[in-house]
């Protein structure tokens, strides 16, 4: 094993080292409250909070041995762990602080030891004292844990160094806000002919911009029926959506897009990577109207667009969005037949090949014929094509 060095190295570590260090480290925030032998609340923020053991039931947490704060704790009979929200940030900072009456004004009620569970916590878990030892400047408390329960799954609150902050999925932190603002500017140097295309089908064109391998965005929406309230609508990359922004990738890429599929999807891999090779050869793709246009899905693309969820949350918006996957089944356009289009899609690729904006045409007059389709989805290539030159990208 090779020895890290850096300028920060030190082998005896000052308090200043020591703090500096160890502010590199993340902890969650939680406020652990009790019923102080005066019948007062006494509550005190606490990031050394940890679990301990599984059988029993054991947490753990470190006050200061300087604390006021837990002095009064440890005349409480039990005391109750409350894991704060991110939106709970400004009733961690009245906590932390020095205020006279810190219970003032805040709303709680008795966890089933009577200690105060306060409103918008993510989960309490109460405890009885099982020990308190010393460790150097710290005690280290452990509680028997005796109910515990989550009250409201949303992201929890985090400190880092100084600041706090919430949970964001690698995938969305690292690419979304340079990806999001290149697709914002594509869209709106091709603004002339997309407005043109959809004034002349009378139909909405939509612009999504591709963030990382992950979701499209839709960025702008163009046409008379164009609904301001589309833009900012998020669609994760994972079948069966997203086909039109893999079909040009590497094996590699193709193979993470798979991976995201859930479990329970009814479609194969080798069915997924034949829905690719279709959109691929064709050069655009369909969605028709299908069941999958149910609240349930509705609701989960809205929540996945708020860009508020755990990744429990997203686990389950997953889970209901695979269940769409016949839909977006491949349709060969017979002669003479007509079908029920959702939307036809064309991808603007960057000069790498690199699909950056996907252009969407719905609100299209349907049933529609095989023919008029084909006719919609030409003039929409061209005008991805345009784009693509207007750009100075033409895609290879
Ligand atoms: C994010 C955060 C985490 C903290 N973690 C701890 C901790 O683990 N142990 C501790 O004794 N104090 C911790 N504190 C400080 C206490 O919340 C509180 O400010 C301190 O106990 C106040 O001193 P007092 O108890 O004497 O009033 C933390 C403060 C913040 C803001």
């Amino acid at each position: 094993m090779t020895a890290v060095s850096t300028p920060e190295r030190s082998p005896s570590g000052s308090p200043v080292d020591f703090r500096n260090v160890l502010g590199h480290f993340p902890t969650g925030v939680v406020l652990i409250t009790g019923i102080a032998d005066d019948g007062s609340p006494v509550g005190m923020i606490v990031g050394s909070f940890t679990s301990v053991s599984l059988d029993p039931p054991l947490v753990a947490f470190l006050p200061t041995l300087a604390s006021q704060t837990f002095k009064k704790l440890r005349t409480a009979g039990s005391f109750c762990v409350n894991v704060l929200a991110a939106d709970q940030e400004d009733l961690c900072r009245r906590f932390a602080g020095r205020a006279e009456d810190k219970f003032a004004d805040v709303n709680w009620s008795p966890s089933p030891s009577g200690a105060p569970v306060l409103d918008g916590s993510v989960a309490f878990i109460d405890c009885t004292f099982d020990s308190i030892n010393d460790a150097g400047d710290h005690h280290i408390v452990i509680g028997a844990v005796q109910v515990l329960e989550v009250l409201r799954p949303v992201a929890p609150l985090l400190f880092f160094q100084g600041g706090y902050g919430r949970f964001a999925p690698m995938s969305i932190s690292a690419a979304f806000d340079a990806d999001l603002i290149a697709g914002v500017r594509l869209a709106e140097r091709g603004r002339v002919e997309f407005e043109h295309l959809a004034d002349s089908l009378g139909a909405e064109c939509t612009a999504m911009a591709v963030i990382s391998d992950q979701m499209a965005v839709t960025v702008a929406a163009f046409g008379a029926s164009a609904s301001a309230a589309r833009i900012g609508e998020r669609i994760p990359l994972m079948p069966p959506m997203g086909e039109l922004c893999l079909a040009w990738e590497d094996t590699a890429a193709i193979e993470r897009w798979l991976a995201r599929a859930v479990p329970s999807d009814e479609c194969t891999p080798e069915q997924y990577r034949g829905r690719l090779a279709t959109v691929r050869d064709r050069g655009w793709s369909i969605t028709m109207r299908g069941s999958y246009r149910d609240e349930e899905v509705y609701e989960a693309l809205r929540e996945y667009s708020s860009g508020c969820y755990t990744p429990a949350q997203e686990r389950r918006i997953r889970e209901i969005i695979s269940r769409t996957s016949s839909s977006y089944a491949p349709v060969s356009l017979e002669p003479g037949q007509s079908y029920d289009v959702d939307s036809v899609l064309a991808p603007v690729r960057d000069a790498a090949g690199k699909v950056r904006l996907v252009l969407r045409l719905s609100g299209l007059p349907g049933p529609a014929s095989a023919e008029s389709i084909r006719a919609w989805a030409r003039q929409l290539m061209q005008t991805a094509h345009s784009a693509e030159s207007l750009l100075g990208t033409g895609a290879k």
